[in-house]
């Protein structure tokens, strides 16, 4: 696209797999919807009590988040990642996709000599998108280290994330918010699956130092609270400062009730733990499942997929296979940048018994 060219939005990824939706949608006992990175289990009873009793519909909510939500946010930070953070370095966002597609148009009228948004290769296809928003460029890379030094120089900012969506890797923070700092460009460290870290403790871009960078948090996936649309971002007390600012003016605000659910689920670990066996023990069925069908895929470090590699590389012939004969759907590599390509991802987010049942027809396809 150029400046001239008008914006055409493209297929929103999973609407692309409708037609296999119907394919899987077929088998009976009907379709195990594996796909999208949903939550299917309920938020705790105590959250939606603090939802439906808050009080607070009727006057506007503050766009920064209350002070309760921002204090319990920064508690959340410190007994859970261990970092601390002052809450005036902490703001709400209405879940952190909005977040994550707007940064862009908002730091680049703060620095318009700049046009470029880095990202990883492989990635949530939001930190892309969220470039074009912008009228900007959005430049992969696999590695720091490859990162053209002249792409650097027009850089609005860098994102990572980690546990990563859809490999689960876990990218050395410390490197990322060093090369940020060296050439003073905002480091954006996307960690909404930060509880569901399995391979040692849960690792944040706050524990080194909060200058120049940025994290993201959400209660989508540790609270499934999807639906709410409540999260926070927090560090550099500049840039934080700067994009509550702007969002004021905007009008993003996080609804009251909302923010007081969200006090009550970020207050809370106990549910998290649970959520945690669950999604442990479902990503190990799947990986028995896919092993019974040749491909192999171990725990991810982190998150609740498994990105799982497809025999002869063809990512949509597996997708077809599992929608066909295992009536699963699951989303192909592409979705995430071209490097994905030769991989399927399968989103761990539905109940045993379901994921039992594509096991079961698959075994039941091969024999
Ligand atoms: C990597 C990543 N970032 C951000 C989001 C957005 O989550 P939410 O807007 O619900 O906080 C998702 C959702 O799937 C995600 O996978």
């Amino acid at each position: 696209m150029t400046a001239s060219e008008p914006f055409v939005p493209p297929p929103y990824p999973y609407d692309r797999l409708d037609e296999l939706k119907q394919v899987a949608a077929a088998a009976p006992g009907g379709i195990v919807d594996l796909s999208i990175g949903t939550p299917c289990d309920p938020p705790p009873d105590f959250v939606v009590e603090a939802l439906a009793r808050s009080g607070a519909e009727r006057g506007y909510p503050a766009s920064i988040g209350s002070p309760a939500y921002r204090e319990a946010a920064a508690g959340w930070l410190a007994r859970r990642l261990g970092v601390t953070v002052d809450p005036s370095a902490v703001a709400a966002c209405v879940g952190t996709k909005e977040l994550v597609a707007g940064i862009p148009q908002w730091l680049r009228l703060r620095n318009p000599s700049r046009d470029t948004v880095l990202y990883p290769a492989i990635s949530y296809p939001t930190y892309a998108m969220g470039a074009t928003l912008a009228g900007c460029r959005a430049v992969p890379f696999r590695h720091l280290d490859d990162i053209d030094p002249a792409d650097a120089e027009r850089a609005l900012c860098l994102w990572v994330n980690v546990p990563s969506n859809p490999t689960g890797d876990l990218d050395d923070l410390g490197a990322a918010a060093a090369w940020g700092r060296e050439r003073g460009i905002p480091v954006l460290s996307d960690e909404c699956y930060v509880e569901f870290t399995w391979d040692g403790p849960p690792r944040t871009i706050l524990e080194h130092g909060t200058e120049g960078v940025i994290a993201l948090h959400s209660l989508s996936k540790r609270s499934n609270l999807a639906g709410a649309r409540a999260g926070f971002y927090a560090g550099d007390a500049d840039l934080v400062h700067y994009l509550s600012e702007v969002r004021k003016h905007a009008g993003f605000m996080v609804p009251g009730p909302v923010q007081a659910a969200g006090v009550a689920a970020w207050n809370d670990d106990a549910h998290v733990d649970e959520q945690r066996e669950r999604y442990r023990r479902r990503l190990e069925l799947m990986i028995e499942a896919l092993a019974g069908i040749g491909v192999d895929v171990g725990l991810p470090q982190g998150a609740f997929y498994l990105w799982a590699p497809a025999p002869d590389g063809d990512a949509w012939a597996l997708t077809r296979l599992l929608a066909a004969k295992g009536g699963a759907l699951v989303s192909p590599g592409e979705f995430y940048g071209p490097d994905g390509a030769g991989h399927v991802r399968v989103a761990a987010v539905q109940p045993d018994d379901r994921i039992a049942l594509v096991a079961e027809r698959l075994g039941a396809a091969r024999s």
